[in-house]
């Protein structure tokens, strides 16, 4: 069933979180739709315009729709990761979204307000929600890579303003994560200071934490030791660090990163161990088994678990 991220926000606020997970891949789809049935734990479908220019946004769009027949009991949102104005202007009009991120983080706050205000104009008049950025993550998003030192923290004084000019329905924050396999390397941590600031600025208004990936250890691990290279630097959010985030108004966790070693893990053991096989569907359906494990994992760590 497709809800809107303001119903699912409004129940797990300060409580549990809702995991917002990028798909590229049918395998991908399959993973989180069964996960979210099997754990009845309410998820986000969210789609960047790089996945859309990869898989073609019809094709996506099909795909999802073709998952809530498949799996009837799934309770999640259908969201637009990291748009642009024209990107969001496209997603609204394409009927496939309920919910749309306007990223103009990078513009000057008066830009980053207007090009919001247009998008929230335009969506609300369907019931779309709209999630904006004020604050700069490092690392690489889709196209644009901030440096690590060019990283800008939300500033707590610019909420209010933010959101009562925009009216977006939720704000995604810089707060020390960033995107990528390489979080942290100034060793900084989720800045809690500044979540608990904007919190008692907005109470009650649902946060966004990009770069939520967990980065596991033993999945670096098992990459490398099968022809991977990952730089011993690999490392995410922690569990902890997650949990906490939640008690300050975090309800969206987005996760790429994670999903993306999964691919290489198990498609890299796959042609290691059985150098003779070349059948897709071998390493395909692992694939979809590991997503599936990982989300269940994932929905019980955010508190999600029964919770559709
Ligand atoms: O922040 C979002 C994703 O990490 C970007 O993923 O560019 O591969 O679609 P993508
Ligand atoms: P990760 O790179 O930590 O998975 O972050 C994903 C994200 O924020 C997508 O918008
Ligand atoms: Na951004
Ligand atoms: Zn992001």
């Amino acid at each position: 069933m497709l809800v809107s991220p303001k119903e699912l926000f409004k129940k797990c606020y300060g409580k549990y979180a809702i995991a917002a997970v990028n798909v590229f891949t049918m395998e991908q789809i399959h993973g989180l739709f069964r996960a979210g049935e099997k754990a009845n734990a309410p998820f986000l479908v969210q789609i960047t315009p790089a996945a859309r220019n990869y898989a073609h946004s019809l094709m996506l769009s099909a795909m999802v729709q073709a998952a809530s027949k498949i799996y009837p009991k799934a309770v999640y949102a259908v969201h637009l990761d990291h748009g642009n104005e024209a990107h969001a202007l496209e997603a609204i009009a394409s009927n496939t979204y309920n919910s749309v991120m306007i990223d103009a983080s990078h513009d000057s706050f008066n830009k980053n307000v207007e090009r919001t205000k247009t998008i929230v104009e335009e969506a609300h008049k369907k019931n779309i929600f709209v999630e904006a950025e004020l604050g700069v993550l490092s690392g690489v998003e889709d196209d644009i890579s901030v440096d690590e030192k060019e990283a800008r923290y939300t500033r707590p004084s610019e909420v209010e303003e933010f959101v009562k000019l925009t009216q977006c329905d939720s704000l995604a924050v810089a707060v020390g994560t960033s995107h990528g396999a390489y979080k942290f390397s100034g060793g900084q941590g989720i800045q809690f200071n500044i979540l608990e600031e904007i919190q008692q600025r907005l109470p009650n208004f649902p946060i966004v934490l990009h770069g939520g990936s967990a980065v596991n250890k033993e999945e670096i691990s098992r990459i490398n030791c099968s022809g991977g290279k990952l730089n011993g630097g690999a490392t995410g959010v922690s569990p902890e660090e997650i949990v906490k985030s939640i008690t300050y108004g975090v309800c969206k966790i987005n996760i790429a990163t994670d999903t993306r070693l999964l691919w290489a893990r198990v498609h890299r053991e796959f042609f290691k161990d059985t150098p003779e096989l070349f059948d897709p569907i071998i390493p395909g359906k692992e694939y979809m088994k590991a997503n599936e494990a990982f989300m269940l994992e994932k929905f019980e760590l955010l508190g999600a678990t029964g919770k559709a």
